[in-house]
């Protein structure tokens, strides 16, 4: 495996070899090396696929039929935002102007060591790979997006035997898409794609992927008092760790808070990352459920709103569900950031939502809620929606793995009996309200999604935000 994707993006760069810049020897023995590291990076890091596995087969049930196929992927790796590039080079200054020499976890800076981010152009933006920052890099979100694609056609490649004319929506973000037309491009020229851009900006109101941008009322602050109780000590010692092995260094718990994200993010743009290598497994383990935690209280189960939040697409996917006899289409793909992801699965249940996290310490077996499990980089969930003999049947397949309802598993390959489904799904969209609870209207006036049903008319083609 190792040695394959080795093979192919060595090939790949002869044709850029004037562009990308080449990458040492040493960096084969390197990259591969950091994969165990990546779940713990809250979802900064390069895909992986879901490790909650039951076992479920992938196969389609024997004797069954696809109807309907919906695929949500968030964009794939990339460079750090604007504000989180500008924390990282604070960080990197203050290492940079040291005038001593490295010593303990830091002492690769000795060696030429070249910060990640090269260009302040690459900021938002996938990783590519003409942009990376070794030759050998295998976690572009370039080629995370064309694998996806390949391994959609062998999953999924029947669906599309009658239609090759089809759209794509994707969430106006550059980076997202991007994603998609690498997706795109990966299926390959024998389809006639329509890639429709459709707004996540504030005025998109309700016609939009990604509602939370549409939903002024949506607090990040909320449960402050929660997650402020969380122990961060271990990044103070982090700080006096490093601090002191170099003396006269300087480090802030800050600075070792932004560490983590600069091995996410480097592991994403050069294939690994001595940063990496700083931290200890237990506080890996400690960074990680501090992810959790925030994810959880800002756009997951522990803040009430989100359900409401996430009805606006899960509700308008349900009515495609039920008009599946109706549309000539039977694929509908869609690309998008990880919160719409993780806002669309708290609506639907599929995120355990009895357990609350708690802040007062590290929580293992209450936590069902592993942020990077549902979106690393390049996440992707699948609806099927299926007809074995006379019974329909509804189930979830989150990054590679299906993942059954709780409460809803006894059909075939452990699906959800569709009528069931629809009770089930009733139940959780009663009482959500995302044109109230988010006080949409103070910022638009479209009150419907409605791309689904009219994108061939319109044409999506929105501007494309950095953000
Ligand atoms: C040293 O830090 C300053 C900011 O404090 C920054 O402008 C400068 O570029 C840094 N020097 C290097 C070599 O990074
Ligand atoms: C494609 O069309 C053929 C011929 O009409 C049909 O047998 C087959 O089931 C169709 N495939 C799909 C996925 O609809
Ligand atoms: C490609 O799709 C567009 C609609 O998006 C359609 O107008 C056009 O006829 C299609 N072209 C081919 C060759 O199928
Ligand atoms: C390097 O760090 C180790 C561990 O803190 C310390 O024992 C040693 O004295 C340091 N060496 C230098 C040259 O600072
Ligand atoms: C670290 O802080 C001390 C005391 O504030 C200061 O004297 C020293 O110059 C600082 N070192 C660096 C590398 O910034
Ligand atoms: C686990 O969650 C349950 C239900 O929310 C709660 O009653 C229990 O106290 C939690 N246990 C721990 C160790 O947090
Ligand atoms: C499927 O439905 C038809 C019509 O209602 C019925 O005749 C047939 O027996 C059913 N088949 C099975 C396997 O239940
Ligand atoms: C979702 O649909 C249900 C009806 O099935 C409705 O009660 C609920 O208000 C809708 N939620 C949103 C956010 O549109
Ligand atoms: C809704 O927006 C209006 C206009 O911006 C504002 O006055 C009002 O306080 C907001 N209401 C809530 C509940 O956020
Ligand atoms: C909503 O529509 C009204 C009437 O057309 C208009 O005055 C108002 O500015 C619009 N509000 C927003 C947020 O677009
Ligand atoms: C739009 O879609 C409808 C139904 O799928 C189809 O009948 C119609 O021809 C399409 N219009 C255009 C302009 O592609
Ligand atoms: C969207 O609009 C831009 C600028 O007008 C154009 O270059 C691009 O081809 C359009 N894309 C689609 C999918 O229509």
């Amino acid at each position: 495996m190792f040695k394959s994707v080795v093979y192919s993006v060595l090939a790949a760069s002869l044709v850029n070899a004037g562009t990308i810049p080449l990458g040492k020897m040493a960096d084969i023995a390197k990259i591969g090396t950091q994969e165990d590291i990546i779940p713990f990076l809250g979802g900064s890091g390069p895909y992986f696929s879901f490790p909650g596995d039951y076992g479920i087969s992938r196969d389609l049930p024997e004797g069954c039929e696809m109807k309907q196929l919906h695929m949500f992927a968030r964009h794939g790796e990339r460079y750090p935002t604007f504000s989180k590039g500008a924390t990282l080079l604070k960080t990197w200054y203050k290492l940079s102007n040291y005038t001593g020499t490295y010593n303990g976890s830091l002492s690769f800076l000795n060696d030429d060591y070249e910060f990640f981010i090269r260009h302040h152009d690459d900021l938002e933006m996938e990783t590519t790979l003409a942009n990376s920052d070794d030759v050998l890099n295998p976690y572009t979100g370039e080629m995370d997006s064309k694998r996806h694609a390949r391994e959609f056609l062998a999953q999924y490649g029947y669906m599309l035997e009658n239609k090759t004319s089809f759209p794509v929506f994707a969430a106006s973000s550059e980076r997202v898409h991007d994603t998609a037309q690498y997706f795109i491009d990966g299926l390959g020229d024998q389809f006639n794609i329509s890639l429709q851009t459709v707004s996540e900006a504030m005025s998109a109101g309700a016609n939009t992927l990604s509602a939370a941008n549409s939903c002024p009322a949506w607090d990040g602050d909320a449960f402050d008092d929660i997650l402020s109780q969380y122990d961060t000590t271990y990044l103070d010692d982090i700080a006096k760790r490093l601090n002191k092995e170099n003396k006269g260094l300087n480090l802030t718990s800050t600075d070792s808070d932004n560490l983590f994200a600069w091995c996410a993010y480097e592991l994403n743009a050069r294939g690994y990352s001595d940063v990496c290598d700083i931290f200890t497994k237990d506080e890996l383990v400690r960074y990680s459920y501090g992810q959790d935690l925030v994810s959880f209280y800002q756009d997951g189960p522990g803040y009430d709103m989100i359900k409401s939040v996430g009805a606006n697409l899960f509700n308008a996917t349900l009515k495609l569900m039920k008009q599946s006899e109706m549309h000539d289409l039977k694929v509908w793909m869609n690309f998008l950031h990880d919160c719409d992801i993780l806002n669309y699965l708290t609506t639907v249940g599929i995120i355990d939502d009895k357990n609350t996290l708690t802040a007062d310490h590290v929580s293992f077996m209450n936590n069902t809620y592993r942020k990077s499990w549902y979106v690393p980089q390049g996440a992707r969930f699948y609806t099927e929606k299926f007809q074995c003999s006379n019974d329909t049947y509804v189930r979830y397949v989150i990054n590679d793995a299906v993942v059954p309802l709780e409460s809803c598993s006894t059909g075939p390959g452990f699906s959800c009996e569709i009528n069931d489904f629809y009770d089930y799904a009733e139940k959780r969209v009663a009482g959500t309200d995302f044109l109230k609870v988010c006080n949409v209207s103070s910022v638009s006036n479209v009150t419907e999604l409605t791309f689904y049903w009219d994108w061939n008319t319109t044409h999506y083609n929105d501007t494309l935000l950095k953000q």
